[in-house]
């Protein structure tokens, strides 16, 4: 399957969520929900899932809610970090973010409610309960305290001070890395796939982990608001510390192409069908948005 005819399934199931809520007393937070789900997005983690999936040898299908449960959790992580007491941004998926459309308490309610949604939608899925149960365990470590929100706490904290490269990579590597890691984790799991598969799936996630956020970092600076479709400037604005900040461009780039390469070699240890990941790692190497 193509990254394209991934994103295809993944957004048609996406559609049908949450749908039922859209006519009953609750329609104000369900289409709150709804806006930034369905708002686009490049789908990363849930294709991540379904493709660790698929070469571990499970069905697409039985996986498919673990794909889409993840991408909530993305999208409640994006509408909280967005928020005027975060990064306090107003453009995310080319829209206007949730809070400037719904205000700021129906956004964060959004954002729990996705949370919670997408652990009960792992945890209602037809899967077998022991990799059910690791899917939701996984997500759970990559989200909580030593996961994306501690990351994200840390990069608060960090805020207007000099970090070193270490710190720096410690901050990303909990709120970036971990939701991408947990991905690929969840992949291997949904299939029940072997400790050598997760071993290497985890450091695949963990190294195309670090290389997103380096890139991320890079078109805040580089690129345009119509390309990314959020606010750029953003990290400067907020006294972020940043890879670009912190190494230049050049550097950047050096290191998201040794990141790649690292990716790439460890899965060819443990799979045999990889050029779908060898391309998409080399893909977010070179993204644009
Ligand atoms: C943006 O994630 C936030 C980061 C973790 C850097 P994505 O770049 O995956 O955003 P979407 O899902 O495509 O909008
Ligand atoms: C956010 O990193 C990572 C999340 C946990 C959402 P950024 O703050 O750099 O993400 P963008 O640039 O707003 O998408
Ligand atoms: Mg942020
Ligand atoms: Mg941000
Ligand atoms: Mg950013």
């Amino acid at each position: 399957m193509t990254q394209t005819e991934y994103k295809k399934i993944v957004d048609a199931a996406l559609e049908e969520s949450f749908k039922g809520a859209l006519s009953l007393p609750l329609a104000g937070l369900a289409e709150a929900m709804r806006y930034s789900l369905l708002a686009g997005g490049k789908r990363i983690r849930p294709i991540l899932v379904l493709e660790f999936c698929r070469i571990c040898g499970g069905s697409i299908e039985k996986a498919l809610p673990v794909a889409c449960a993840i991408e909530m959790l993305h999208t409640y992580s994006l509408i909280h970090d967005d928020l005027p007491c975060m990064d306090n941004d107003t453009l995310r998926r080319g829209r206007p973010t949730n809070h400037v459309v719904y205000g700021e308490c129906t956004a964060t309610l959004a954002g729990d409610a996705l949370q919670a949604e997408a652990f009960g939608t792992i945890l209602r899925s037809e899967l077998a309960s022991d990799r059910k149960a690791k899917c939701a365990a996984y997500l759970a470590d990559a989200v909580g305290l030593d996961g994306m929100c501690g990351g994200q706490f840390l990069d608060m904290l960090g805020e207007g001070k000099e970090l070193s490269e270490q710190e720096l990579m410690d901050i990303n590597s909990r709120k970036t890395g971990a939701l991408l890691t947990a991905a690929c984790r969840m992949g291997v799991a949904a299939a029940g796939g072997t400790e050598r598969q997760l071993d290497a799936a985890s450091f695949y996630g963990a190294a195309i982990g670090a290389a997103f956020q380096i890139r991320d970092d890079m078109l805040d600076v580089l690129s345009t608001e119509q390309e990314l479709g959020k606010p750029i400037g953003s990290d400067e604005q907020e006294k972020k510390n940043t890879y670009m900040a912190l190494f230049g461009e050049k550097k950047c780039a050096a290191m998201i192409e040794t990141l790649t390469g690292q990716a790439k070699s460890i899965l060819a240890e443990a799979f045999d069908d990889t050029a779908f990941l060898d391309d998409l790692a080399d893909s977010l190497a070179v993204r644009t948005n």
